[in-house]
Formats: structure tokens, C-alpha cells, sequence
């Protein structure tokens, strides 16, 4: 099939050289004509594994264009995957959205499948449809289809390939998509999960709010079990041998980020209360999360006499490992936090550069131990894989203080104990 997929973010890219990979003819525009000058030129803006090998891998028949217009107008299929960010009451813009609606609706004289797969709040994929008809476009040349992802940064790839599911949304009077899709998706093997346009938006939105709830609500029971002295991780093992609660995403921390679920929950509270639906749960998972920084704070105040002043080794800028995003991230946060405070703040990240420059208190280094040496604490911020093996030996050499939060309850604690560190972690007796 042919395929156009709008949209070289890491949502456009993945879905881009995975369906090249299964053998269509796919192009992938963008209107940032600098991002497709270095994809033709086989450079990846975002690091995602393997992505890098599979568009190479593929480069016969995946082709990049900043010529958005035209490529839309040839092909048969287009894939919307173009950024859904918030506005600043919560409420999703979807201005991108809509440009491209209106570029489809411009040029279209032949029958195309509109799939779209950025996340949109319910209703959205209708209101595709009926602007679709508004600018005059006869029902029978299009189809609208919802087809959310369901993709983890740094995993994207692998979960595309290894899809749980593949979720469709139609119109009820569609009789053409299915097979369409399937033709898409021919080579994985997934169930079909087939519902309406807006079935398929709620899927996406609950299934996002459901596991930012998980991450919320073990994050208040490890703030429980760290006042009765209880290891929250026997506590996971014990209830999550449970197939209804399953061990997943049950990580204590610093809390969730990302470009995903600190916006997918905000949006989904906007759209229940434009119903007059208070959603109580969907709004304390958003406070508990937003407390998480300051609660790691307050236990970091708690060990030192006078916490400003002092020099912290935050150790991970991303969102979370494997990815060099740093959306949304809970150690961009911590950094901004500390560095308010009046601490000096060292930092240090296998892949992420920090957001923001030009704060004199904040130095990002190149290697962790420069990060480390002199400094009076070690946060862990991002449970890299490379932070979970650290030599604390040589660590302790390197740093003036002895205090290591791991915010991340990723490392073993015996392991600092035994070299006369501070251990501080949470609800890990
Ligand atoms: C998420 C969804 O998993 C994916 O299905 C969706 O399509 C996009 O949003 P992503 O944002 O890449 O993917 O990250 P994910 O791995 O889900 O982690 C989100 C955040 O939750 C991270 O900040 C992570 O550190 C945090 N997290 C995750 C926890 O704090 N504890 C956990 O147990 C799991």
C-alpha cells in the first residue's frame, strides 16, 4: 500500500519505518524542513533503539519530503501522527490537526483512508469527519479511522512490532476500512479491538489515565509504608502475584512524565468537565504527582542541616531511561527545584541535554564523574541502567558529602550502606 504518513515525530517515525519494514511504499512529510534535510541525509532527530538501523534498513521504498501538499494529494492512505499539545487550561490543541484535514479536503479527488493516530480527545475524530464535509467533500471519497498507538518511548519499535493490540475506530456504516487496516497491518500479529471513532479516543485516553493511576496510587502507598517503616517493594510483590493487579507499573518514584501522561490526564479531566463530570480520581492522580518533587525535597532537608548552598549530583535529565526526551520530565523538575533553593546543582545524563541554559547554579557535565566529584549528595533523578551499577566506591573517592537519595528506589541500598553512605530511599526498610 501507499502510504502518507504526516508527522516525523517519534510517534510519525516509529509508524513510518515499521510499516516500511512490512513492505509498503511510505513517505513521511513534515513541514520542519530542517528535520527532513537530515533524515535524507540518514540522520534521526530523536533516539529511540533502533530505529535508526530500520530506516536504513528500509530506505527503498521510505522516502522523506517536506513537501507536505503534494505528497498528501498522491497518496491513498494518510496516517495523521502531528503533535496534540496541551493549552494551557488543559484543553488539547489541535490546531495541526485541523491544518492537515484542510490540506486533505483541498486536494482530494479520489477516494483516501484518513487514519488518525495522534491522541485527540473523544469526539475529535467525528468533528474530522463532518469539517471533512463542511468543505463540500462527498461522504464516499473518504474514510475516517481511528487508530490510536500505544507506543513507550524507547521501546517504540519493539512495541509497534509486538503490538498487544491494534485498536480501530470507524464510522458504523464504514465498509471499507477494515480491510484496509488489515492490509496495513498485515504481518502482526495482534487482536483487533474494533469500535467507534470516539471508542477508539476513549481506549487510548483510558488506558494512559489507568496506568498514570497506577504509578500515583503506589506512589502514595510507598509515602505510607516509609512512615510505618513497610518495604514498598515487598508490598508490590505480595499484591501483584494477583493477575487482576499484575506487577507492572508499580515503580515508586519520582512520579510519571513524558509527553504522554502528564498530558493525556490533564486533557481527559478538561473533557469530562466540558460534560459537567468532576473527575475526582483523574484529579488526585494529577496532585499526587505534582507533590512527588517537593515530597524527595523534603527528605532531602531533612538530611542536612542547611540544604542551600550545598552541591547536588542530580544524575539523569530525562523523563525516564532510554529516551534523551525530557518532556515533562520529574528531573528537569527536581534541578529547577534545587537550583531555586539556592543548591548548586551538577548534572549529568547518558543521552538527554537539559532544557533550559544560562542558569548559573546548573552545570550539566559529560561524564558522571565529573558530575559526582566534590559534590555533597547524589541524586538519582532516571533509573538508567548504567546509574543502577555504579562503583560507589570510587564514587564515594570523588564526592565531598556522603548523602545519595535514589529517587527512583532503583539501587541496592546495602550496597551504599557498606561504604558508610547515607542511603535515602522510599518505604525501603
Ligand atoms: C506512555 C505509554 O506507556 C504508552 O503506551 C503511550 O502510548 C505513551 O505514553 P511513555 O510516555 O513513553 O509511554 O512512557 P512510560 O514508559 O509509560 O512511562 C511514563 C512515565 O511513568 C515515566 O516518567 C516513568 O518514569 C513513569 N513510571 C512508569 C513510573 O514512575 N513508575 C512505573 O512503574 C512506570
Amino acid at each position: 500500500m501507499k502510504i502518507c504518513i504526516v508527522g516525523a515525530g517519534y510517534v510519525g517515525l516509529t509508524s513510518a519505518s515499521v510499516l516500511a519494514d512490512l513492505g509498503h511504499t511510505v513517505c513521511c512529510v513534515d513541514t520542519n524542513k530542517e528535520k527532513i534535510k537530515s533524515l535524507n541525509l540518514g540522520e534521526v532527530p530523536i533516539y529511540e533503539p533502533g530505529i535508526k538501523e530500520l530506516i536504513s534498513k528500509n530506505k527503498d521504498n521510505l522516502t522523506f519530503s517536506s513537501n507536505v501538499v503534494n505528497t498528501i494529494s498522491k497518496y491513498p492512505v494518510i496516517l495523521i501522527a502531528v503533535g496534540t499539545p496541551s493549552l494551557p487550561d488543559g484543553k488539547t490543541d489541535l490546531t495541526y490537526i485541523h491544518s492537515v484535514v484542510d490540506l486533505i479536503a483541498e486536494t482530494l479527488t479520489s477516494y483516501k483512508t484518513i487514519i488518525t493516530k495522534s491522541t485527540v480527545p473523544p469526539g475529535t475524530n467525528e468533528e474530522i469527519h463532518n469539517r471533512l464535509i463542511q468543505k463540500g467533500i462527498a461522504p464516499e471519497l473518504f474514510s475516517v479511522v481511528s487508530n490510536p498507538e500505544f507506543l513507550r518511548e524507547g521501546s517504540a519499535i519493539f512495541d509497534m512490532m509486538n503490538a498487544d493490540k491494534i485498536v480501530v475506530g470507524m464510522k458504523k456504516n464504514d465498509k471499507k476500512s477494515l480491510p484496509i487496516m488489515k492490509s496495513i497491518y498485515q504481518g502482526l500479529e495482534a487482536p483487533y479491538i474494533m469500535t467507534s471513532l470516539s471508542g477508539a479516543e476513549m481506549i487510548k485516553y483510558t488506558s494512559n489515565a489507568f496506568l498514570a493511576t497506577k504509578i500515583s496510587f503506589i506512589n502514595e502507598i510507598a509515602r505510607i509504608c516509609d512512615k510505618y517503616e513497610v518495604n514498598i517493594e515487598d508490598v508490590v510483590r505480595g499484591i501483584s502475584t494477583d493477575p487482576r493487579i499484575s506487577p507492572h507499573f508499580l515503580q515508586s518514584g519520582l512520579g510519571y512524565g513524558g509527553s504522554c501522561f502528564p498530558k493525556d490526564v490533564r486533557s481527559l479531566e478538561h473533557s469530562a468537565l466540558e460534560k459537567n463530570i468532576t473527575p475526582l480520581i483523574l484529579q488526585a492522580i494529577q496532585a499526587t504527582n505534582h507533590t512527588q518533587v517537593d515530597f524527595y525535597i523534603d527528605k532531602l532537608s531533612s538530611a542536612f542541616d542547611n540544604l542551600p548552598g550545598k552541591t547536588i549530583s542530580v544524575l539523569g535529565i530525562a523523563f525516564k531511561p532510554n529516551t534523551d526526551d525530557t518532556r515533562c520530565s520529574r528531573a528537569v523538575q527536581l534541578i529547577d527545584k534545587l537550583s531555586q533553593l539556592g543548591c548548586k546543582v551538577n548534572t549529568y545524563d547518558p543521552k538527554a541535554t537539559l532544557p533550559f541554559i544560562g542558569k548559573a547554579n546548573i552545570i550539566q557535565y559529560t561524564t558522571l564523574e565529573q558530575s559526582v566529584t566534590d559534590t555533597d549528595c547524589i541524586i538519582i533523578a532516571t533509573e538508567w541502567d548504567e546509574f543502577r551499577q555504579l562503583d560507589w566506591k570510587k564514587i564515594k573517592e570523588l564526592m565531598k558529602g556522603n548523602v545519595v537519595l535514589d529517587a527512583r528506589n532503583c539501587i541496592d541500598p546495602s550496597s551504599i550502606y557498606e561504604l558508610g553512605l547515607d542511603y535515602i530511599g522510599v518505604a525501603r526498610s
